[in-house]
């Protein structure tokens, strides 16, 4: 039966949409009368086809979908981070490099190798150092007077911090490196006035230096995760472009999506009291998972139909996109009980916020579940009595569930 309640137009990809809030009733009204349902494109939104698109609404809709790769593929027609002319050069197809956009086999290959750097005990090694960078960011914000803006002051840092620490980039380098990635992900909202251009150019300066560094570690070896992972092309590693890809793949995934994850749960934090007293005197292990879960950084991934298969009870068609809505799934009453309720001690807490479990399930994972712990431990520690100064002012992204400004004070 279709979705009487939204009207004809209505497109899940609208960052006019997204720009004021998630669409949580629009998305129970689909899980419930039309959990797979066809929007035609409106305005041909980055990411999605100018044909329009199956929203798939549905936790176990979306899981299913991530985890057949073989009829849902990623890189059939795909288009997660648009590029031009500066960073096309000759013999590269720059989309074919990046992890998110590669089916298996070539796909199961370069994850291997990747997964290299994101061992626990590569993530155990960061733990003090990322820990001690937490402590200084929050105390850097409680000592100013005045209210501040918890995303540039707080939420921003670490993640760019973290990877900087994973990779390995020497501190004279990161203010460059922050600088180019910030530019990166933000030309999707006109009020940052960062054109396309600077955009993409930034990402093209953030793979040249990335570039560099693998030739330079290949021609003098040392002990860190670039030699790892390029030292030895022959013996199965990754060559230089593929490098390259991959540190600006990380600039974009780990970053927007960690910091909108911290933001989010100090949002959710402030306006739900009870969370944040249970938070600062128990500190359970499950907080970051629901932070994830309640924040949802990323709305939607995509993948096309590689042959006629049905799903939800719908015929979906060879060449057809799917939008896989996590928002959506990490709200389905099928699966948690009072989906609605930001519960810290939620447990267990199956949610789709790192992707729906197939082969593309964030690499990063456990560097933001640490991320997300050390921030909240530090804020609880510094500022307990921290407040809302100010109602959030959210990013306008059909794709990352973004806040660009929070303003609080120290308490
Ligand atoms: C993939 C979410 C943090 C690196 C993904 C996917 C999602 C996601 C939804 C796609 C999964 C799929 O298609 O099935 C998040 C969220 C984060 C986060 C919500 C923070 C709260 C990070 C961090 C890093 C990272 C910190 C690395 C520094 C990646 C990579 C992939 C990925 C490399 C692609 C994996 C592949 O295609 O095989 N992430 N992510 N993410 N994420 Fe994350």
């Amino acid at each position: 039966m279709p979705c009487p309640a939204l009207p004809d137009g209505f497109d899940l990809t609208d960052p006019d949409l997204l720009h004021h809030r998630v669409p949580l009733p629009e998305f129970a009204e689909l899980r419930r009368t039309e959990p797979v349902r066809w929007i035609p494109q409106q305005r041909g939104i980055a990411g999605f086809a100018d044909t329009g698109y199956w929203a798939v609404t549905r936790h176990a809709d979306v899981k299913y979908v991530s985890t057949h790769p073989e009829l849902f593929s990623s890189s059939l027609n795909t288009a997660i981070i648009r590029f031009n002319e500066h960073i096309r050069r000759e013999a590269i197809d720059a989309q074919r490099l990046i992890l998110l956009n590669m089916d298996p086999p070539e796909h199961t290959r370069v994850r291997q190798i990747v997964q290299r750097g994101f061992t626990p005990r590569s993530i155990r090694a960061l733990e003090d150092r990322l820990r001690a960078r937490a402590e200084a960011i929050v105390a850097a914000a409680r000592d100013r007077s005045g209210p501040f803006d918890f995303v540039t002051e707080v939420a921003c840092e670490l993640p760019l911090q973290a990877i900087a620490e994973l990779i390995g980039i020497p501190q004279d380098d990161r203010s460059r490196i922050f600088d180019w990635s910030n530019k990166m992900i933000a030309y999707d909202d006109p009020e940052y006035a960062i054109t396309e251009e600077v955009g993409t150019q930034s990402a093209a300066e953030i793979i040249a230096y990335a570039m560099n560094m693998a030739a330079e570690r290949k021609r003098c070896p040392a002990h860190d995760i670039v030699t790892t992972l390029v030292a030895a092309e022959d013996e199965g590693n990754l060559n230089s472009d593929e490098f390259g890809f991959f540190v600006l793949m990380l600039a974009v995934a780990g970053n927007e999506t960690t910091r909108n994850a911290i933001t989010h749960g100090m949002h959710a934090f402030l306006t739900h009291p009870g969370q944040w007293d249970l938070f600062r005197r128990e500190r359970p292990s499950t907080t970051a998972e629901e932070i994830v879960r309640w924040a949802t950084p990323v709305n939607s991934f995509q993948r096309t139909a590689t042959q006629d298969t049905e799903l939800g009870g719908v015929l979906i068609r060879k060449g057809d996109r799917v939008g896989l809505f996590y928002a959506s799934a990490n709200h389905d009453p099928e699966v948690f009980t009072d989906p609605d309720t930001f519960d810290i001690t939620r447990d267990p807490n199956p949610h789709l916020g790192f992707g729906g479990g197939g082969p593309h399930y964030c690499l990063g994972k456990s560097l933001a579940v640490l991320e997300i712990d050390l921030i909240f431990n530090a804020v609880a520690d510094a500022m307990p009595g921290l407040r809302l100064a100010d109602s959030p002012r959210r990013l306008r992204s059909a794709w990352i569930n973004g806040v660009k400004e929070l303003r609080v004070s120290a308490g």
